[in-house]
């Protein structure tokens, strides 16, 4: 395919969600973890050891992207939707 032709880009329509009380706007069929990673925000928790913890596989096996959602604890977020108004809170020293 030349690099000149585009392919059409069709997004869902406007959300937002909050991180740690941080407003992420998004779209809706995204993933949490794509949202707040487009937001710029790569930690998602920490360890026990308190060194940052962040998405690695990305297809729903290492648990690396687990945040809580609407106090819902170890949810991962690669492969988890969006939805309006979703509140996802960090996971510290798991
Ligand atoms: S990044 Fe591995 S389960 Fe989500």
């Amino acid at each position: 395919m030349s690099p000149s032709r585009k392919l059409p880009t069709r997004r869902g329509k406007d959300l937002d969600i909050t991180f740690d009380g941080r407003v992420v706007p998004c779209h809706e069929g995204d993933t949490v973890a794509a949202a707040l990673l487009v937001a710029g925000i790569h930690e998602f928790g920490t360890t026990r050891d308190g060194d940052p913890r962040q998405p690695f596989c990305n297809m729903g096996t290492c648990f690396d992207c687990a945040v809580t959602i609407d106090g819902r604890p170890l949810i991962r977020a690669c492969i988890t939707p969006v939805r309006n108004g979703m509140d996802v809170t960090s996971t510290k020293g798991y």
